[in-house]
Order: structure tokens, then sequence, then C-alpha cells
């Protein structure tokens, strides 16, 4: 008897942590021969859309790039009213991200960020603490070498307080002093805009990942963009180093 296998391979596994660097917000406006703001206003609707469509594409993990340490460089008026979009986004979305089981946390450092902004960012972390259908991770004044240095003070003050024997430190040991501790390395970057460069967004997290630049603006993106690249991704083959078996 002949057996016809007709059953399809089964599809390999998407990615489990999304991490994307959300560019081309001040093109798009200008585009439209509007301010700068606009396009970031335009930029944190998407983000809403793109946090929304993680449970159906199994997207456990989704970490966005909101402020780097280098936007500072920015003029005073982007960068005020980043800041106040940031504390609209987290007044107006806690309720909906509670409700739609997100837990939201940031990373990055706090000291430069105003008070305000600071104790919504606090508040929101404890409201969805519990929740774990999604975890969406904010990136704010962050930057990936500023991270690794931030992680580096922490642990040599555990050498230094006789907690840590230096002669143990390896890898793993400094990513536990990392902002990421909790999350599990991105498996996915994506970056929109068309710039094909990592601007120093989780740089040491990164090392394994596969990166995905498109040309689409960030406030054009959405959830059949998305969709269609977290396809793509499951049919890539990942050998972290190895040989194909
Ligand atoms: C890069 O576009 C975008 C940013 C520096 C800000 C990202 C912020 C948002 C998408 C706003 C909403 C975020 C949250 C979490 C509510 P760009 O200004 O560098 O664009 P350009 O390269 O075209 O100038």
């Amino acid at each position: 008897m002949t057996f016809t296998a007709t059953r399809k391979p089964d599809p390999l596994p998407g990615p489990r942590h999304v991490a994307i660097i959300m560019d081309g917000n001040g093109r798009w406006a200008t585009q439209r021969g509007r301010a700068r703001l606009f396009g970031h206003h335009a930029g944190a609707k998407r983000v809403r859309q793109i946090v929304r469509a993680c449970p159906d594409l199994d997207v456990k993990y989704l970490t966005i790039f909101a402020f780097s340490t280098e936007n500072w460089k920015r003029t005073q008026t982007e960068v005020a009213g980043l800041m106040s979009l940031f504390r609209r986004y987290i007044t107006r979305e806690a309720h909906a991200l509670l409700k739609e089981g997100v837990r939201v946390r940031f990373i990055g450092d706090r000291i430069k960020l105003d008070e305000k902004l600071v104790s919504l960012m606090d508040e929101l972390e404890l409201l969805t603490a519990d929740n774990s259908k999604v975890h969406l991770t904010i990136a704010l004044n962050y930057g990936g070498r500023d991270e690794v240095a931030r992680a580096t003070k922490r642990l040599a003050r555990e050498v230094k307080a006789g907690r840590v024997d230096p002669e143990s430190v390896d890898a793993e040991t400094l990513a536990r002093f990392l902002d990421t501790y909790f999350l599990p390395d991105p498996d996915l970057v994506i970056r929109t805009s068309g710039e094909a460069r990592i601007s120093n967004f989780l740089l040491w997290q990164s090392a394994y990942a596969e990166y995905e630049f498109i040309d689409t603006l960030w406030p054009d993106f959405n959830r059949e963009i998305f969709a269609d690249i977290v396809a793509a991704y499951a049919r890539r083959e990942r050998r972290f180093g190895t040989v194909p078996t």
C-alpha cells in the first residue's frame, strides 16, 4: 500500500516578541503640510490599533520605541508636544488597556522625565500589573548603550557590596540588570519609514532577532501590514548560529 502525505507541514511559530521602531511621523505630517506633532498624534492612533492586533497574531510581547535618549535634541516645541502626548495617551488609554488584558511596562531612564509623566507611568504599571494577555513595553528616554551603562553601574554596585562574585559574571548576569530583565529577547524587530538602522534600540537583546525594514511611514502602518510581516517571519528559518538539521 502506498501512503501519500497530503497534510501540509505545520507552520513555524510566529514571533512571540515583536519590537517596533516607529519612524516617519514627521515626514508623514510634512507631506500633508502639517506640523510634525500632527504626525505623532496620528502615530499614537496606530499604537492603539497595533496593540489590539497582537492577540489575534499570537504576539505576546510588543515593545515600542516612543522616545530615545537622542530625541531630546529636537526642538523644545516638539519635545514638549511629545511629552504631553505621552501623558495624554496614558490617561486616555489606561482603562481600555486594563480591560483588554494588556500589561504595560516602561523601559528607559526616568530621571530626565517630568514628575507628572513618571507618576502616570508608575500608576499604569501598577494598574495593569495583573494582566497577561499582551505585554506592552514602552521605551521612553531609552537608549541601548545608556541601558547597558546603567546596568553595568548597578552590577558594579552589587560587586562592590560583595553580593556578586566578579568571577561569576557572564552575559546572563548582565541581562538581569538590564531594564528588560522581565522580557524575553525580541524575535523580530520592525522599523518603518525606509531607514535601515537600529538607532540604539535593544542593542543587547536583539543579538539573534530578525529585522524587517519597511518603507511605510508609521502613521500608515496598520494591522494588515503587521499580519503580513508576522506571517513572513513564520516562513523564515532561524538558526541561532547553528547549521540546518
Ligand atoms: C519617529 O518619527 C517617532 C518618534 C520619535 C516618536 C514616536 C512616537 C509616537 C508614535 C507617538 C505615540 C507613542 C505612544 C507610546 C503614545 P520621526 O519624528 O523621527 O519621523 P521622521 O523621521 O519622518 O522625522
